[in-house]
């Protein structure tokens, strides 16, 4: 098959779809793999070590599309790219449908096949292809939180972990999936106090078994969150509703309740954000204030950190670019059910049910069963 890893042009997206060791991988297996000129450059693989494994660099974006058979991206398409979309083409990439009905429509106009990295799932439930992510940006959003407590940048002016004779800050962590579970982990590395709510008991048991005891575990409700948004200096959102909307747990009145200078991080942003007065973000411009609440709502948190991410990204979706490669699209799925499930859009129909129930379209205009 004929692959394409074209540069990523979303804002401050450092991160390439495929590392010089998927490229050696996909020609090893005789495919035939176009690297747009400096794609790599951001995440530390230049044009001469994609070269040097039999990767074809050539110089636009244009030339990607119109050679390749399959896209490997990692950010789904801008407006930008819409036009170079065509029918016959597989993109496998991060597409998260459900928090934008425009890229949907343009790429059902497209009549494309997308397979979203985000709703490959394995048996158990888990999605291997979003989990390398949410551990970066998990972390991540500890890291950011931390900074933006500072004082010069309108924080709270609190040092997380606190000093001898002065109480730790505390973190309220909202989902205890791999964003929250990895976000208590830092904020309890630091020394803060973290309390971590989840609706999934076994989520929550798993937390408490594993966590040292200053991490503190309760179930989320409305009520729960609404007193500790009280005295928690950083909120973190880290909730997930396979395919959908996230839930808005913090509504614009309830910023009233936080103390000035509390910083809430929305990492869930990507499926719509848990806050309801969260608007995505870049790394250019990360954050807004409304209430004196610090809002960090940067939608792709892991492009400011390309080297890791680019690793931790195609090391787990390397194996199903081959197996897309090896056998194409519909023997590939066919195969290999967890696979499956990451096509969203087919040839001008959408097959994933909750991108559908996302924007309350009729099932029979636009869902086919395959
Ligand atoms: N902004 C970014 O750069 C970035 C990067 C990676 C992941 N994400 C996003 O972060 C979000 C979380 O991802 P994840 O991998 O941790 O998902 P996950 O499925 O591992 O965890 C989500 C958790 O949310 C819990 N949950 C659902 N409803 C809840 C509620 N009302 N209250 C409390 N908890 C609730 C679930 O039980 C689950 O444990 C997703 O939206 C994902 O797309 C964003």
């Amino acid at each position: 098959m004929k692959i394409g890893v074209p540069k990523e042009i979303k804002n401050n997206e450092s991160r390439v779809g495929m590392t010089p060791a998927g490229v050696f991988e996909l020609t090893k297996n005789n495919h035939i793999v176009f690297v747009q000129s400096t794609a790599g450059d951001g995440s530390g693989f230049f044009d001469e070590d994609y070269r040097n494994v039999g990767a074809i660099i050539v110089k636009s974006i244009e030339e990607v599309y119109s050679l390749s058979e399959m896209i490997i991206k990692v950010k789904e398409p801008i407006a930008e790219e819409y036009p170079q979309i065509k029918p016959h083409h597989i993109l496998f990439t991060y597409f998260h449908f459900a928090s934008s009905e425009e890229l949907t429509v343009a790429m059902l106009k497209s009549k494309a096949v997308c397979i979203a990295y985000e709703t490959v799932e394995d048996t158990d439930g888990s999605l291997p292809l979003l989990t390398p992510m949410s551990e970066v940006a998990g972390r991540m959003a500890i890291q950011q939180g931390a900074k933006y407590l500072e004082k010069p940048i309108k924080g709270r002016g609190v040092l997380l972990g606190g000093v001898p004779g002065v109480p730790p800050g505390r973190v309220l962590v909202l989902g205890a999936g791999v964003v929250g579970v990895q976000a208590a982990k830092m904020a309890a590395g630091l020394g803060a106090h973290v309390t971590i709510l989840d609706t999934n008991m076994k989520r929550l048991r798993y937390v408490n078994d594993v966590m040292p005891s200053h991490v503190v575990t309760e179930f989320s409700s409305e009520y729960n969150i609404r007193q500790h948004i009280k005295d928690h200096d950083l909120i973190i959102g880290g909730v997930l509703i396979k395919g959908s909307k996230a839930p808005k747990l913090i509504t614009r009145e309830m910023l009233k309740e936080m103390r000035p200078g509390t910083v809430i991080v929305d990492v869930a942003v990507d499926q719509g954000g848990c806050f309801e007065t969260t608007v995505p973000t870049t790394h250019e411009n990360p954050t807004y204030i409304i209430d004196d609440v610090i809002h960090y709502c940067v939608a792709n948190m892991p492009g400011a950190v390309p080297y890791t991410s680019t690793m931790a990204l195609t090391n787990v979706t390397l194996p199903y670019v081959l197996l897309l490669a090896n056998l194409g699209w519909e023997n590939a799925c066919e195969n290999d059910k967890s696979l499956a499930k990451g096509l969203n859009i087919v040839h001008g129909k959408c097959v994933y049910k909750e991108i559908i129930d996302a924007f309350d379209w009729s099932e029979n205009h636009l869902v086919a069963e395959i």
